[in-house]
């Protein structure tokens, strides 16, 4: 379960104050698909980023499994990401002349697996997303919606317990960003939790809570039985 307790984030912009998150308290259990909605400048990826200890809270506590965040070194925020969190951008980043497993491997690699180790883990990620034909193309030969598998993927090859998209569909087309929604929903399981910024009011139907976010306060919650 990821607690948010009272997280206030404040951005200094030269001598004004950018009050980003002004008090939000969340409780979102694992295994549970999330949608975040909310106006530009709501502060929407401002909680995914300290969701996922890329950034830490001007006050308040995160705590995710009992761990709290807020505690951790740089250092150690570092390693919780890479071993809990998977993240997914709107720009899939992926590297442009490596191929679609070499980018899902690259994670790996950058945490001393061995080549045959990663490849074979980046290949099972791939076979999740749909992609396992699409394996030896580079991003440019690839659709939209397929370099945002390839993202997707290379946030699984983890295994992590946190995915934590942030507009995952902003560059699709709507068809396309609908498929790229139910793929993160159907990677939802017990262990894992999916929590997703989206424009797209429909998703509403297909989560288990949405969100909304307002002047970086919680303006609603709402949980939705949703049938598998
Ligand atoms: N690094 C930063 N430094 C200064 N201000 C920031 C920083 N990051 C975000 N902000 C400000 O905090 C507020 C919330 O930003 P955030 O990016 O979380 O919004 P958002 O809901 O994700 O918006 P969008 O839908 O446009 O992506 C905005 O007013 C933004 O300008
Ligand atoms: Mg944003």
């Amino acid at each position: 379960m990821l607690v948010l307790h009272d997280v206030h984030k404040t951005f200094l912009m030269g001598e004004t104050q950018v009050h980003a998150l002004r008090g939000v308290s969340l409780e979102l259990p694992a295994g549970q698909f999330s949608v975040i909605m909310g106006q530009s400048g709501s502060g929407k990826s401002t909680l995914m980023h300290v969701a996922g200890s890329l950034d830490v809270p001007t006050s308040g506590r995160v705590e995710y499994g009992g761990l709290d965040l807020t505690t951790l070194t740089s250092r150690e925020r570092a390693e919780f990401r890479s071993s809990d969190v998977g993240f997914v951008f709107q720009k899939y980043n992926l590297v442009g002349n490596l191929t679609a497993i070499e980018n899902v491997a690259l994670p790996l690699l950058l945490r001393n697996a061995t080549t045959k180790q990663a490849n074979a883990q980046a290949q099972e990620a791939l076979e999740t997303v749909g992609l396992k034909d699409r394996m030896a193309h580079r991003p440019s030969k690839l659709s939209g919606g397929e370099q945002q598998r390839v993202a997707i993927a290379r946030a699984l090859v983890n295994d992590p317990t946190m995915i934590l998209a942030d507009e995952p569909t902003g560059n699709l087309d709507t068809v396309t960003g609908e498929r790229i929604l139910e793929l993160l929903r159907q990677l939802t399981t017990n262990e894992k939790m999916v929590l997703v910024v989206t424009h797209n009011p429909e998703i509403a139907d297909i989560a288990d809570l949405v969100i909304y976010l307002r002047d970086g306060k919680v303006e609603s919650q709402q949980f939705q039985e949703v049938t598998r």
